[in-house]
């Protein structure tokens, strides 16, 4: 029998199961390193790329995606576990086409969510009409469980670092918890706010080192985003670089690393269908509780 051409063989296996969903948690140690930017300007760069781009908001801070992009969103997830609302309903259009999932007040009530409750919003995810290629999360800044069970859920978490010595301790920090209280391995890296791609490198072989000694863990470098004046203003704008100065160096930058990364293959533990992370996120902030009480 002929070989089926890769082409062949990829629509066959399309055929077969459903589209794996690039999943990424955007986290740091450390306050203020960009993740918020990163989130929505790696997003944007996918859907420039033709890819379906949900980015979901999970930072309590002030800081965060609406605020970024200029959005008011009247629900969240909150208002589609107490069914007013269908998860369809409360997801909002960003610019670019992005898809963004208020998620901000109901995730502070995801460990408390009753059996029902849970498999009704893994139905939700799973039966959404829209697929989507990529799903990034947009994690807050510091070390709480709730960063944690994002982080422990994507099995794919985007540490951002710059150049700054709480910066490289704080992202320690997280890898570390992670990999030693939850088994997290491979972690991805992207350096913020750097001066050139040197200073970049030169900030992930600082983390390489001292990862290397004391744990056991891969680190994979994703690149790096200049410091970028332009980034500034568009925050000043409430618009994202990417969209308000598509040719500075800092909306280049994304769009190059979203080429990159999309280059990559979902590996098998990382992928998945939606409903499996929404799954995992649920299942992993229930038994952060059961551990306490
Ligand atoms: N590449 C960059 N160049 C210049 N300024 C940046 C860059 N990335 C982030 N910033 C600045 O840092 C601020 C915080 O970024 P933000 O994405 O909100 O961080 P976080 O979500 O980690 O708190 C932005 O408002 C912006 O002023
Ligand atoms: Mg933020």
């Amino acid at each position: 029998m002929q070989a089926l051409r890769g082409d062949q063989a990829e629509g066959a296996r399309r055929m077969m199961q459903p589209k794996p969903v690039r999943v990424l948690a955007i986290a740091s140690g450390k306050g203020g390193v960009g993740k918020t930017n990163i989130s929505v300007n790696l997003g944007i760069a996918f859907t420039e790329l033709g890819r379906q781009v949900a980015l979901m908001d999970a930072d309590m801070g002030l800081a965060n995606i609406d605020v970024l992009l200029g959005l008011q969103p009247i629900f969240n997830l909150s208002h589609m576990l107490s069914g007013e609302r269908t998860l369809a309903e409360i997801i909002v259009r960003g610019p670019g086409g992005l898809s963004i999932v208020p998620a901000a007040s109901g995730m502070q009530r995801m460990s408390e969510l009753s059996a029902a409750e849970q498999a009704g919003i893994i139905r939700a995810f799973g039966e959404i009409d829209q697929e989507f290629d990529v799903f990034i999360v947009d994690t807050a800044a510091g070390i709480s469980s709730g960063v944690v069970n994002f982080a422990r859920a994507c099995q794919n978490v985007a540490i951002i670092v710059c150049d700054e010595p709480t910066s490289l301790t704080d992202a320690y920090a997280f890898i570390k918890l992670l990999n030693r209280d939850y088994g997290v391995y491979g972690f991805q890296i992207i350096a913020n706010m750097v001066a050139d791609a040197r200073q970049g490198q030169a900030l992930f072989n600082k983390l390489c080192k001292v990862a290397d000694r004391y744990l056991e863990v891969a680190l994979n470098y994703l690149g790096a985003i200049p410091q970028d004046d332009d980034l500034r203003k568009a925050v000043q704008r409430q618009a994202p670089v990417i969209l308000a100065y598509p040719q500075s160096k800092s909306a280049r930058a994304f769009k190059e690393m979203a080429r990159n990364m999309d280059a990559m293959p979902i590996a098998a533990r990382v992928g998945g269908q939606l409903e499996f992370f929404v799954e995992r996120m649920i299942s992993y902030s229930n038994s952060r509780i059961a551990a306490i009480a």
